[in-house]
């Protein structure tokens, strides 16, 4: 059994998380850490809130706070919501602890050791009315390629292109909204990835084969157009400062790191933090520190963050010259779009997590979200799909599945599982079809596909309902008692079954399923394909109750009032 170490992007502090968000990093990398522990591996599942940089410092203003408040108060915020979702983090950290400050600075010592960050003049926007430089979004102005007026220093949220703050027509401060500025001249430490470049290409040659498609062609794209020196520095207040014994000079100047060079680096520094809360039993190193032979370390995270992982992260890594642990599969999705239009954090466009679990609970959205994950392109959430989806999946053909069986069986035949007859033909086949579809179940989570993953498990209830129209137990009974006493107990192995093969995609109705039934000793974390054949895992004479029905189904109503609610079309 390997060790498998698992990191989702980190989330911004700066405000509440949208589907779009939650479906391409933590979900995944939770059904996938769930499904992993389940078959017996080793997991140390470890995300954390990305604290530094602009947004952060600009929320904390904006609510009038300071800043280190602020990240607090919004990361025990984001915790409860992820909580709400059952992420099972092993760990949840925060890029702001003092962890991470000591691993981020010790990084850089190294690379400057070794020759790979140099100190360079670089000239960059001061605002004489705010006293200071304006790093990326502390300014706005009109973007020079699209014309919208409200674009950042870092980026264009129109147009989506990358931008450097003195590309800007009509610059303004953001803090002030002065356009008093100046171009004036700063040192910065920049991180000489041209030196790496050769190592880095080398590096990904090597690996990205592996990786699912998404991630490895933009991660080539990316190596293509040229790996160039960046400022890994920003004049700001709030992050990891950069080390006096170091740069004394930038130091005292007040210079921290940039949020990018920190962020992935807190994918150690929250390894750390897991292990300081109990030093004697977990060793942080055993996961990052000349590791590569017994971990596989997989990332998850959306598109926009695969060259920061694939290519900077690595190189910054490489760099150190120390034994590092690298990815060694980057799991990148696509966007989930809210009626083809874009979900947005600042036009609070789409479904945003806490509103999501105060409509309906965490299982209804898992499944959708990675029933349709955005894989190999990307997706639209419409409300009339996500209802259409939990009605047909998890109501109808799981819910309504689980209901009826243990309900007719109870009415029958009391509230034990019922004997009956040996199993017949309809029962072989039926073993048969289960452990073929539990195999194809097994190899796409193996792959880290969600919607196939999904799709065969969907096939797997399918197959249960399938059964139980064939047999008709509720006509079998006036014929044949005993026959009609297997079907049910049959059926009750494939609810049990059920209950094992779905706790990744909806752990809190698998637990419901599991718990319906009294059985001794009921341990097994998988299915065995002998189980899955035979079909007895749960015996004769089990004591089971009926739980709460698992999955309401959803009226016209209901979808009126979400697409009234969110806005449906219209919104976007
Ligand atoms: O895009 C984002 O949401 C970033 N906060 C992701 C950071 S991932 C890692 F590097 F920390
Ligand atoms: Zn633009």
């Amino acid at each position: 059994m390997a060790r498998h170490l698992i990191t989702s992007a980190l989330p911004y502090i700066n405000g509440i998380k949208h589907l779009g968000n939650m479906v391409g990093s933590m979900l995944p990398a939770d059904v996938y850490s769930r499904y992993l522990r389940q078959r017996g591996h080793e997991v140390l599942y470890i995300c954390a809130t990305d604290e530094h940089g602009t947004p952060a410092e600009l929320a904390a203003k904006e609510q009038g706070v300071p800043v280190d408040a602020f990240c607090t108060e919004a990361h025990h915020q984001q915790k409860a919501i992820y909580d709400g979702f059952s992420l099972a983090f092993d760990y949840f950290g925060r890029s702001s602890s003092p962890q991470n400050h000591e691993i981020t600075q010790e990084i850089a010592r190294e690379l400057k050791a070794n020759g790979f960050i140099e100190e360079r003049a670089i000239r960059q926007v001061y605002s004489n009315a705010d006293g200071r430089f304006l790093p990326d979004r502390y300014i706005i102005g009109t973007c020079p390629h699209c014309g919208y007026d409200k674009a950042r220093g870092d980026q264009c949220e129109n147009c989506t292109r990358v931008l450097d703050p003195t590309d800007l027509i009509d610059a303004r401060s953001a803090i002030s909204g002065s356009s008093d500025l100046e171009v004036r001249e700063t040192k910065h430490l920049f991180l000489l990835q041209s030196a790496l470049a050769g190592e880095v290409e080398a590096w990904v040659d090597e690996r990205a084969d592996n990786w699912p498609v998404l991630a490895s062609s933009i991660a080539r794209k990316w190596l293509t157009e040229g790996l160039h020196d960046r400022a890994i520095t920003r004049d700001l207040d709030w992050g990891v400062p950069v080390p006096a014994d170091t740069w004394p000079d930038l130091a005292a100047a007040g210079k921290v790191f940039y949020v990018w060079f920190d962020a992935p680096i807190e994918y150690i520094g929250a390894t750390k933090e897991w292990a300081d809360q109990d030093p004697e039993n977990r060793d942080w190193r055993s996961w990052w520190w000349k590791s590569d032979a017994n971990v596989q370390y997989t990332q998850f995270m959306g598109k926009d963050n695969v060259p920061f992982h694939s290519v900077m992260f690595p190189a910054t890594l490489l760099g150190t010259r120390a034994p590092w642990k690298k990815v060694d599969v980057i799991k990148a999705f696509n966007w989930l779009n809210y009626y083809g239009g874009k979900f947005s954090t600042s036009q609070r466009r789409g479904v945003f997590t806490h509103d999501a679990l105060d409509i309906l609970p965490a299982d209804y959205w898992r499944y959708f979200m990675m029933a349709n994950a955005p894989e190999s392109d990307d997706s639209s959430f419409t409300w009339e799909h996500f209802t259409a989806t939990v009605n047909k999946d998890l109501a109808d053909t799981l819910g309504n599945f689980v209901n009826r069986v243990l309900s007719f069986s109870k009415k029958r035949f009391g509230e034990e599982v019922p004997a009956g007859s040996e199993p017949g033909e309809a029962e072989t086949k039926l073993g048969e079809e289960i452990t073929r579809l539990l195999a194809e179940y097994e190899s796409q989570m193996e792959a880290i596909q969600f919607r196939k993953a999904a799709a065969a498990l969907r096939a797997l209830w399918s197959a249960g309902n399938s059964y139980l129209e064939e047999k008709a137990p509720w006509l079998e009974i006036k014929t044949n008692p005993e026959g009609a006493a297997l079907t049910l107990r049959t059926a009750m192995n494939l609810i049990h079954l059920y209950a094992v093969v779905s706790e990744p995609f909806i752990p809190t109705s698998a637990k419901k399923m599991r718990e319906a039934f009294s059985l001794e000793n009921d341990t097994a974390a998988w299915v065995t394909q002998e189980e899955a054949r035979s079909l007895t895992a749960v015996p004769a004479g089990t004591p089971f109750t009926i739980p709460p029905v698992l999955f309401a189904k959803l009226t016209d109503e209901d979808l009126e009032s979400y697409k009234e609610r969110f806005g449906g079309e219209s919104a976007a």
